[in-house]
């Protein structure tokens, strides 16, 4: 297998160096390949972080936009818009059955931190159970639900309010720290950012009864796993577990910046106007996305395909450098015995594009739902061919 000619991975003089940087420089896309101006093109199981739900350069998403954008590229909340009205109608019949109401937002944090102001004000409460590893997002009352935020990045001089992370799997700690102050208990079906760790079913479905048993919230923060990464539409539906509310952003818009909060009539009803708000939150080209990418995931049994091509990978990429594979669908964490960025540069190098996560030893998959075998068999070789590199 032949190895590519490495760019420098270079930032420009007016941009923040908080990113560390790849050495590729993407110009277009197709499908699930990525290219740079040289024509290089790379393979990619990264998924611009769990975002290209349709991959690149996808006909009708990109004529959607186009069109919407001709006809009205936004306008607010305060006037009524059919494709809004659309794009919650499609959600929320895409979603678990009991939620019915839909509030658009902007990002992943977002979607949180108003999933969680929407928990203490239902509840009249002031504590929040998280899991431990979790990540929730980069604003202040979504970080201070994120495992080790206040430790390194959190920034701001105190968490909004008390917070219990509890060990993941471990039902007698969860049962042991909700309580009757506790809000809710808030938890991704499968953590993403700790490298694909997927919970036993059991145990989201304790912490369903432990939520019940105190009259607690669960969020389900699905902004990474949801919109059919995990071969069903969320993880919720995956493992039968009923959220209060469920988080969403990510791939809800194929890559137009989007999110959402989805809640049951029960919680909606009680919200008077000025609850939640927000300027950009489900503006036209978001929803006319949304609709877009609901309607060709359930045309082109993407659903179906996550399920298949996943298992394809678990049955053939557990090779070379990897030791085994975690994860659900297409959220999935590669195992490997050297550091995971040494496999994932080898990978580069030779045209394929892959994440890491917050274990050294895991790397992520999160590809486009389009992925196919053909593709997997390509990683598989390439990981073949890293069996004896010195990593
Ligand atoms: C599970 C989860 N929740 C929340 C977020 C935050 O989303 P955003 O970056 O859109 O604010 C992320 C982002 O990686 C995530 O993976």
């Amino acid at each position: 297998m032949s190895v590519a000619t490495e760019e420098i991975a270079a930032v420009g003089a007016h941009l923040n160096e908080v990113y560390p940087m790849l050495p590729f420089t993407p110009v277009r896309g197709t499908g699930v390949f990525l290219e740079n101006a040289a024509g290089r093109r790379v393979l990619d199981f990264y998924g611009g972080h769990a975002v290209a739900a349709l991959g690149y350069g996808h006909r009708e998403l990109s004529e959607t936009l186009a069109r919407q954008s001709r006809e009205l590229v936004f306008q607010t909340n305060a006037l009524p818009l059919k494709v809004r009205d659309e794009a919650a109608e499609k959600l929320a019949a895409f979603g678990p059955a009991e939620l019915g109401r839909v509030f658009f937002v902007n990002s992943g944090a977002e979607a949180n931190e108003n999933a969680l102001r929407l928990a203490f004000k239902v509840t009249g409460r002031s504590k929040i159970v998280a899991l431990e590893h979790s990540f929730h997002g980069r604003t202040a009352a979504a970080a201070a639900v994120t495992w080790g935020a206040a430790k390194s990045w959190y920034g701001f001089p105190r968490t909004p309010f008390d917070v219990a992370f509890v060990p993941r799997n471990d039902d007698a700690a969860l049962a042991a720290a909700v309580d009757s102050s506790t809000a809710a208990v808030i938890i991704e079906p499968v953590q993403g950012l700790a490298g694909a760790f997927d919970f036993a079913p059991e145990f989201l479905h304790a912490t369903r009864a432990a939520c019940d048993r105190h009259g607690a919230l669960l969020i389900i923060d699905e902004v990474q796993t949801g919109m059919g990464r995990l071969g069903a539409p969320f993880g919720a539906q995956l493992y039968g577990v009923r959220p209060d509310l469920l988080t969403v952003a990510k791939g809800l818009g194929g890559g137009f910046p989007c999110g959402a909060v989805l809640m049951p009539h029960s919680i909606a009803t009680t919200l008077k106007p000025g609850a939640l708000a927000t300027t950009f939150g489900g503006g036209p080209m978001a929803c006319a996305a949304i609709k877009t990418v609901i309607e060709v995931v359930n045309r082109d049994n993407l659903l179906a395909n996550v399920r298949n091509v996943s298992a394809a990978i678990r049955a053939t990429c557990a090779v070379g450098p990897v030791t085994s594979i975690q994860g659900r669908g297409f959220l999935l964490g590669l195992k490997t015995r050297p550091r995971a960025v040494a496999v994932r540069d080898a990978l580069l190098a030779r045209d394929i594009l892959v994440g890491t996560s917050a274990d050294p030893h895991m790397l992520r998959l999160l590809p486009p739902l389009i992925l196919s075998k053909d593709h997997v068999q390509r990683l598989a070789a390439a990981l073949e061919d890293l069996t004896d590199a010195p990593l």
